[in-house]
């Protein structure tokens, strides 16, 4: 089969190459996907570049989410033989690595359909931005109804989950963005606020609407001694990224006086059974907002395997408001 690989020695965009290998082998509770598209993420440019090295056992090959279509099933003998999935369904899933591929091993418990009336290439930029704003918003962040998030980088993949999952949850949504272009993009999601940090320091802007109670945060660096200071009482900040950097001064008085709490969590690293966990949570509450409309895919390009270069490229320039995604 069809695999993405980079060339000996090389870490850019254009040392990406296609290479034929064999098929991944499939355990026991295991699907063989055949991959019709990929979605393009971060982690992958780190991969490309040796800074965010495969977990063990995980596949070499990168592509963290996946659609297609199932080519075989070995169901686990302890989980009885009652699979909820047949040949040819068509499905998309978190996969731990092996999604740049004709063929991508998952296990059952991970996969999900393609919401209805949705493409296939949509479907594949949906699965690691529904599991990571679920399990960070929802969960680690405790949103409810009523209460008001805070998202920078609304216009990219994360961000965007957020104002939409935020806005279905009954949240006052107030976003960031870096530009005048993306801020009508943003709002046609559903933000109720949308703050261009290009023109101004976000921290008075956000207290104008009276704080926030959760935030999700993929910048890290300066923006969390800011991001404190935008929390309401008992406000919670959930670090899900670092594009600021990893490290962070910050003014612990303030964390006290609000009783706010600082968290975070990354995706990748969960235990296929909390994976599992969180799959069957985002197919119960997240996909029939799918359905339904109210949470839309945002798929800003989609590249031709054989362009996978140009794809890893479109998504590290910035110029992208949404998702990218290979077609195979
Ligand atoms: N913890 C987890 O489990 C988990 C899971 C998935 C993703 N993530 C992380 O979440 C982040 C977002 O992922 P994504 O796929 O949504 O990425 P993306 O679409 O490429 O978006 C990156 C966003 O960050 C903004 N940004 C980049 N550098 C910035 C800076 N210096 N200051 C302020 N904003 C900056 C960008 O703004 P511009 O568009 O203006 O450049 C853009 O909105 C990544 O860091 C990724 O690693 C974490």
């Amino acid at each position: 089969m069809r695999a993405v690989a980079v060339r000996e020695g090389g870490k850019t965009a254009a040392d990406l190459c296609i290479i034929d290998v064999p098929r991944p082998d499939v355990g026991r509770g295991h699907v063989l996907i055949r991959v019709t598209h990929a979605g393009v993420n971060r982690p992958d440019i780190l991969q490309r570049r040796g800074l965010y090295p495969p977990p063990a056992g995980a596949s070499p090959i990168m592509g963290l989410e996946v659609a297609g279509i199932i080519e075989s099933i070995v169901p686990h003998p302890d989980w009885g033989d009652d699979v909820a999935w047949n040949i040819g369904d068509r499905v998309c899933a978190l996969v731990n690595g092996g999604g740049y591929a004709d063929y991508v091993s998952v296990d059952i418990r991970h996969l999900l359909p393609v919401p209805q009336g949705l493409s296939l290439a949509e479907a594949a930029s949906l699965p690691e931005v529904s599991l990571t704003v679920y399990a960070n918003l929802i969960e680690h962040g405790g949103l409810k109804a009523g209460e008001a998030v805070l998202v920078h980088g609304a216009n990219s993949g994360i961000g965007s989950m957020t104002v939409m999952l935020g806005k279905s949850f009954g949240a006052k949504v107030i976003t960031t963005v870096r530009g005048a272009d993306r801020i009508d993009w943003v709002r046609a999601l559903g933000a109720d606020v949308v703050i261009d940090t290009t023109t101004g320091d976000f921290v008075e802007a956000v207290k104008a609407e009276g704080g926030a109670d959760v935030i999700l945060d993929i910048v890290a660096g300066d923006y969390v001694a800011k991001n404190i200071l935008c929390l309401k009482p008992k406000g919670r900040l959930v670090q899900v990224g670092m594009a600021r950097g990893n490290t962070a001064e910050i003014d612990v008085t303030r964390l006290m006086q609000k009783q706010a709490i600082i968290t975070g969590s990354m995706l990748r690293p969960r235990s296929p059974e909390e994976k599992a966990r969180l799959t069957s949570e985002v197919r119960a509450r997240v996909w029939p907002l799918i359905e339904a409309g109210a949470i839309r895919p945002v798929v800003a390009k989609v590249f031709p395997f054989a362009e996978v270069g140009a794809a890893h490229e479109f998504l590290d320039s910035g110029a992208h408001s949404g998702k990218v995604v290979l077609e195979l």
